[in-house]
């Protein structure tokens, strides 16, 4: 280049340097600027689509702890805190489910009871939000988040109450909830170095960092929590650790003073350096294409240079523009405008590959989010409906739809005959009818079950006849996957998905499908598990009301009552309590209480009890505690404390007179103020042992004259009907 260049031709040189490097110079600036807020945008949804989907888990965790508890709340040990056994089923509890990080008991003192984690000390949970809110609603209550007393964990924790027969809060059942799941949704979400996800409570700490190499977790977020909290959903903010980031924000479940949030947030610096490194990028491009340009007007000064040097400029002008699909449109050959036209054509394909990764990647999290939604919806209906069918229907739904399928049926394996039956489905043909079970061996529906895993039939057309799913014939089915439903290494049935085209199921969409059945696994052996609890406890209930009727001939003997009396008495007072309206659901504990009413003379000695003649004073006092002695008795065993009522409160009196507590009007529970009434008439027309029997008109007489004073005037009222209404029935009756 030793060449002197002519006069003319250097003035001609200044002006292409002037005209090409001043415009692209600044359209390089102005792109960059564009380009930043673009990447600042991209980074702002990224981390609020995680901080929903983080969000969306936790949910979905409190959910699912919600029938956990629910089911818990139905073990015996757990419902009494028998101690050892107590602690050792939740011990198990919390090893098969590593999303809890305690489960425990606490007592209405607050007093923890039973703990999956040993107490190295006692732990009261009074002041904690979970356990008063608990108390206070008698209903599932979600906690503040908190570093736990036994866990030591940052946690959320949420409580069930146990109630007693009466209905009453006796002890909180809890879960806590591990937070360190977080970390678990920030590997998924792949986000890039330098990325933060927080949890922060109401006050603006820090309750979780992942990843937190510096230990701030404790420490608090400057102003984030306030724009949180005051509905911003995103912002850039310097963090406790200096670094500026784009932070997403979301609202963690529970009510609104526990005003706690998940941010994610993606630090500025690697943004800017990205813009540093494409600014870097393209000077040295525009260097390149002004120097091609010399060089071309230097060597070649035609116009056919000219015009690829205006081609280049051009396509750098639509790069810059946005035009990711722009290029060169020249020849890649070893000249200075080839070399420079290839260059710019791989910045612009590097380009547009990348932004099509990430339109990806937004896509891939956007479903996810979607998925968790479905399944979050799963869940609700597996608690709020407590009926299979229904549960299952829903599965069928959001499967078919979610995963774009055109039909899904769930199959339940029935155990004795090694059938599976149809329980649900979705996008069949109606008039598909009935359909009959199939024996485990007999078609493809049994493979998944036999085989414990997942079957996929490309083309159904390919299985021999007998193989073919039943819903096969008319519908035209193509492609086939079965799903075994396995839940605690039981396989309950099968979920099956059919479409009308050939699938080519991704990873992901396998492991959706998967998750879901899943899912369903669990609500069906849930309901297994609570209508096996149910019958069981009818079983129960039936033995106790044997043992109940043994226990009532024996208390009849010994005050030398006649046979079947207390059994006879039962059934009038059951007749008249219904005439009063006491509800249905509250019969059986009415019997119970009426069989049981004197169950308290266990505690009257003989002298007393058979003595043939009336009552000393003293005498009296030791009988006037029988219905005591009976609450003492009964009120242990929790099966009989709603049946209380007549036992304890058969001898007051309207007036407030009775004993043993001297209640008056309606403080004293219906059901004894009907018992006393038939009593009283059913001892008068009986002889005991200090008196002999009175007529009946004599009795009647007695009951009417006594209302307002010892009965109450409605229930006396209601009992001359009954008996008006027997007498009517025995007249109507042929002799
Ligand atoms: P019980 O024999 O089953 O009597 C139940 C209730 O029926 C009595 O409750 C009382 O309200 C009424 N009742 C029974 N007999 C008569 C009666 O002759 N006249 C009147 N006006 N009411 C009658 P109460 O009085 O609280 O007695 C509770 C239990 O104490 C009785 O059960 C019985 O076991 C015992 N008892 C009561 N009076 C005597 C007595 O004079 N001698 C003895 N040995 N026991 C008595
Ligand atoms: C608490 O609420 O701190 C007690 C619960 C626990 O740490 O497991
Ligand atoms: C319940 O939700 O009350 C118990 C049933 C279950 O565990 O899903
Ligand atoms: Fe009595």
């Amino acid at each position: 280049m030793g060449r002197s260049l002519p006069g003319g031709l250097r003035g001609w040189l200044t002006a292409v340097i002037l005209i090409a490097v001043v415009p692209l110079a600044a359209l390089l600036l102005f792109e960059a600027g564009g380009r930043y807020r673009h990447n600042t945008e991209q980074a702002r949804r990224q981390t609020l689509q995680v901080a929903r989907f983080a969000a969306l888990d936790l949910e979905r965790v409190v959910v699912s702890a919600a029938h956990s508890l629910a089911a818990l709340a139905q073990v015996g040990v757990v419902r009494n805190r028998s101690d050892a056994a107590c602690n050792r089923w939740l011990a198990a509890a919390i090893t098969a489910d590593p999303r809890y990080a305690n489960l425990g008991v606490a007592e209405r003192d607050g007093r923890v009871s039973c703990s999956a984690l040993p107490l190295r000390r006692p732990v009261n949970v009074a002041d904690r939000r979970y356990f008063r809110e608990a108390v206070r609603t008698g209903r599932f209550a979600i906690g503040e988040y908190q570093i736990g007393r036994i866990t030591g964990k940052p946690t959320l924790n949420v409580a069930l109450p146990l109630r007693d027969a009466a209905g009453g809060v006796q002890a909180v059942l809890f879960a806590a909830l591990d937070l360190a799941r977080l970390q678990e949704v920030a590997a998924r979400a792949a986000l890039p170095a330098g990325s933060v996800i927080l949890v922060i409570d109401a006050n603006g700490t820090i309750l979780v960092r992942h990843p937190d190499p510096e230990g701030l977790t404790g420490r608090t977020l400057r102003d984030g929590h306030l724009l949180a909290a005051a509905g911003a959903n995103s912002a850039e903010l310097a963090g406790p650790d200096g670094v500026v980031r784009v932070y997403g924000f979301e609202r963690l479940p529970g009510g609104p003073q526990e005003a706690a949030f998940v941010a994610v947030g993606i630090p500025r610096d690697p943004l800017l350096a990205q813009l540093r490194r494409d600014l870097a990028g393209r000077l040295g491009v525009a260097v390149a294409v002004v120097l091609a340009a010399l060089l071309a007007a230097w060597t070649l000064a035609d116009r056919f240079i000219l015009r690829g040097v205006n081609r280049l400029i051009a396509a750098a002008d639509r790069l810059a523009s946005g035009e990711s699909a722009a290029r060169t449109d020249l020849r890649h050959d070893a000249g200075e405008i080839g070399r420079v036209a290839a260059a710019l054509d791989r910045m612009a394909e590097a380009v547009e590959q990348r932004e099509a990764a990430l339109r990806r990647e937004r896509q891939r999290v956007a479903r996810q989010v979607e998925q968790l939604a479905a399944l979050r919806q799963i869940d609700l209906a597996i608690i709020e409906t407590h009926d299979l069918a229904t549960t299952l229907d829903t599965v069928a739904d959001q499967v078919t739809s979610l995963l774009s399928v055109d039909a899904t049926d769930i199959l339940l394996l029935h155990q004795a005959t090694q059938t599976l039956r149809y329980a649900a489905g979705k996008g069949f043909r109606p008039d598909e009818g009935q359909r009959p079970a199939v024996r485990l061996s007999e078609g493809v529906s049994g493979r998944p079950v036999m085989e414990s895993h997942t079957v996929l039939v490309p083309d159904l057309a390919s299985l021999p006849d007998p193989m073919r799913p039943h819903p096969i014939g008319a519908e035209r089915f193509v492609t086939y996957i079965g799903v075994p439903l396995i839940a605690r290494g039981q396989v309950r049935g099968v979920l099956e998905v059919f479409h009308r085209r050939p699938l080519q199921p991704d990873a992901d969409w396998m492991a959706f499908l998967e998750t879901l059945a899943g899912q369903t696994a669990i609500a069906i052996d849930n309901a297994v598990l609570f209508s096996d609890l149910q019958r069981s406890h009818q079983e129960l209930a039936l033995a106790y009301d044997s043992t109940l009727e043994g226990w009532s001939r024996a208390l009849d003997l010994r005050d030398e009552q006649t046979e079947g009396h207390t059994l006879r008495v039962t059934n009038q007072v059951l007749e008249l309590a219904r005439a009063v309206g006491i509800p249905q659901a509250e019969l059986v504990h009415v019997r119970r209480g009426a069989l049981l009413h004197d169950i308290g003379k266990i505690g009257i000695p003989d002298s007393i009890l058979r003595k043939p003649g009336p009552l000393t004073e003293a005498e009296w006092e030791v009988m006037r505690r029988h219905p005591v002695y009976a609450y003492e008795l009964l009120s242990p065993i929790e099966f009989l404390r709603p049946a209380l009522d007549i036992p304890y409160c058969h001898h007051e009196k309207w007036d407030g007179t009775g004993y043993p507590r001297g209640l008056r009007g309606e403080q004293i529970p219906l059901a004894a103020r009907v018992f006393a009434v038939i009593d009283v008439y059913d001892a008068l027309t009986s002889d005991r042992p200090y008196r002999a029997a009175w007529p009946e008109d004599k009795a009647v007489a007695y009951i009417r004259e006594q209302a307002g004073k010892h009965f109450d005037p409605a229930v006396v009222e209601a009992f001359l009907r009954m008996r008006e209404g027997h007498r009517e029935m025995k007249r109507a009756l042929p002799a």
